[in-house]
């Protein structure tokens, strides 16, 4: 009889649940909204990335189910043999029109177009400086790369200096963070990166996809919030976030994207996205255009959700956006602390290691522009009760 040589993965998983890791995925029955239907049950959805309210946006349905009926459902090959349709073409020039740059080419998630980007443009020969919390698509991009990685402490320039100065000038040296941390919802401190860049003739790159429709002038980024256009040469979106649909893109020179679409292996070795796709991202793009009430309004309840927590007496770490964690140490009691607020009637995800540090584990909590001020109440309410049924936080 033959011995199933994967049983070794029963212990992984046996170890997981012992540590208060194991997952079980929930469902959800309905559409991605504000308020959803997860596992059957009516929840205030803190869990998704989709910012503002954009993945079930009738321009974006109506779009994507007209692009449906003119080009069908898939594009039926990679980009560089017969998968580039007009619409993906169109996308990418309003992409750059977007981020005010020469050009751009969309990738099939926010994922390989980090990961395809810095494992393309740097070599074994080449360093890389990136931060300690950076995405997990940039850490698999940098040792795909082969290049040398120096860690730097999670937003610590003057310890990126320090490692800079130290590289041999006739290297290349990239300077990668992310815009927005998505598990902590900080800001990646770009001015003083991009200064150090400029100084020591670094590349820079920033990974914006919690940042693309939630930052800047109609949702430009952290780019476009911190003015640094024209100084930061590679910059990484998602299309699956608050845009509403699919995909990820890179922005920057004419050059850059060039290279790209000859190197970057996802663009090469995987299948473009269906033009309805395509249709959703062009669509979503018009709406940050002449919608900007919507971000007004994902910064209101930002602001009313985040001082709520706050004023309960919750960890909320140093978060500047609409990602606001509750910190509560053990990977078990986020856990349970999820589950609670789940049969109360609030859907905010447990993560611990290795998504974040151990002894970091926390709620995520996400809010976005389609959430009511009740459902914001009530979900105060649930993390008040369960926080202190859980000795989160301690009775007022
Ligand atoms: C900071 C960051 N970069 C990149 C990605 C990947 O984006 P996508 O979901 O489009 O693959 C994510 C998504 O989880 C992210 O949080």
């Amino acid at each position: 009889m033959r011995l199933d040589p994967l049983r070794y993965l029963d212990d992984e998983l046996t170890s997981l649940r012992e540590q208060g890791l194991y997952r079980r995925l929930r469902v959800l029955d309905d559409e991605q909204k504000a308020h959803a239907s997860v596992d059957h049950r009516a929840v205030v959805n803190l869990s998704s990335n989709n910012y503002l309210g954009l993945t079930t946006h009738p321009l974006l349905r109506e779009r994507a189910a007209d692009a449906i009926q003119r080009f069908g459902v898939g594009s039926g090959s990679v980009r560089t043999i017969a998968g580039t349709m007009e619409i993906h073409v169109e996308l990418e020039r309003k992409l750059a029109e977007f981020k005010r740059t020469e050009a751009a080419v969309v990738f099939q998630s926010g994922f390989t177009a980090n990961a395809g980007t810095v494992s393309s443009i740097l070599g074994k020969d080449d360093f890389i400086v990136s931060d300690e919390l950076n995405h997990a698509s940039i850490i698999d991009g940098a040792r795909l790369s082969r290049a040398t990685i120096k860690v730097f402490p999670h937003r610590d320039v003057a310890a990126a200096r320090t490692i800079v100065e130290a590289l041999p000038r006739d290297r290349r040296r990239l300077i990668i963070t992310d815009g927005v941390f998505s598990m902590d919802g900080d800001l990646g401190p770009l001015p003083a990166l991009c200064d150090l860049a400029d100084e020591l003739g670094c590349i820079m790159m920033v990974d914006d996809a919690h940042a693309s429709g939630v930052f800047g002038r109609h949702g430009r980024g952290t780019v476009d919030h911190f003015g640094m256009h024209g100084r930061v040469d590679v910059q990484v979106g998602t299309l699956s976030k608050a845009i509403g649909s699919l995909g990820g893109y890179v922005a920057g020179s004419r050059a850059l994207i060039d290279f790209l679409q000859h190197r970057a292996r996802p663009f090469l070795f995987s299948t473009s996205h269906p033009p309805s796709v395509a249709a959703s991202c062009l669509a979503a793009i018009a709406v940050l255009e002449t919608e900007p009430a919507l971000i007004d309004r994902l910064w209101e309840n930002t602001r009313f959700f985040k001082a709520g927590l706050e004023a309960l007496g919750f960890n909320t770490g140093n978060s500047q956006s609409p990602i606001t964690p509750v910190i509560v140490g053990e990977a078990a009691t986020a856990m349970t602390l999820s589950d609670r607020l789940f049969e109360e009637g609030v859907f905010a995800q447990g993560i611990g290691f290795p998504t974040v540090a151990q002894g970091k584990a926390r709620v995520r909590t996400i809010v976005t522009a389609t959430h009511t001020r009740e459902e914001l109440a009530f979900a105060l309410d649930c993390f008040a009760k369960v926080g202190r049924e859980l000795s989160v936080i301690r009775d007022s």
